[in-house]
């Protein structure tokens, strides 16, 4: 799949007049929200865990460099939590520029903390696209965030400002906090 999913996108789900959608985020979009919404909430989904998986040459990094940010895989059993924004239907129209390098949107199930759930849109980057870098050591992954820079700014500012956003979320993220270890203690 290319790497440009806005088309895909804008054909994928019908809002029908709807007033507000619900959007889950669970990397730039928990830290960065340079959209309007209506409502925030804390709230996690079921079955998938963030990576550093995702290759990133239009925001994080160049063609030439390109840098890692977070998508999600799926992992049976697993919770992965983060914030969820109620938004107008034509905020995608922005969304999908953004998330342009390779994510498109699934419905989900959402979980609040207080036990309420809803349904929800979630950006994943699934590992089909052609920017989709996959595992590595977190190390490597530390190496390769700390040499690369793009558009909107260097790659481990993402990383740091995602970990600092969950330890506010009070997310346990093993792969995130190991990363961010050796970005500031490089071996
Ligand atoms: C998200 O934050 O939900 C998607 C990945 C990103 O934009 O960093």
């Amino acid at each position: 799949m290319s790497a440009n999913t806005i088309e895909i996108n804008r054909q994928r789900h019908r809002f029908d007049g709807r007033e507000s959608v619900w959007l889950f985020g669970y990397g730039s979009l928990i830290f960065k929200a340079d959209f309007p919404y209506l409502e925030r909430r804390p709230a996690a989904i079921e079955g998938w865990v963030r990576r550093f998986w995702q290759g990133s040459h239009d925001h994080r990094g160049t063609l030439e460099s390109p840098g890692r940010v977070v998508t999600l895989i799926e992992q049976p059993g697993a919770t992965c939590r983060g914030m969820a924004y109620r938004i107008s239907p034509d905020v995608f129209d922005h969304l999908d520029v953004r998330e342009k390098n390779g994510y498109l949107r699934f419905t989900t199930p959402l979980y609040f903390e207080n036990g309420e759930q809803a349904e929800g849109l979630v950006y994943i980057a699934t590992p089909d696209n052609t920017a989709f870098l996959g595992p590595a050591h977190e190390r490597d992954i530390a190496r390769q965030i700390a040499g690369a820079h793009g558009p909107s700014g260097p790659n481990d500012e993402y990383l740091l400002r995602l970990a600092e956003a969950l330890r506010e979320l009070a997310d346990d993220d093993a792969h995130v906090f190991g990363i961010e270890r050796y970005l500031q203690h490089p071996e």
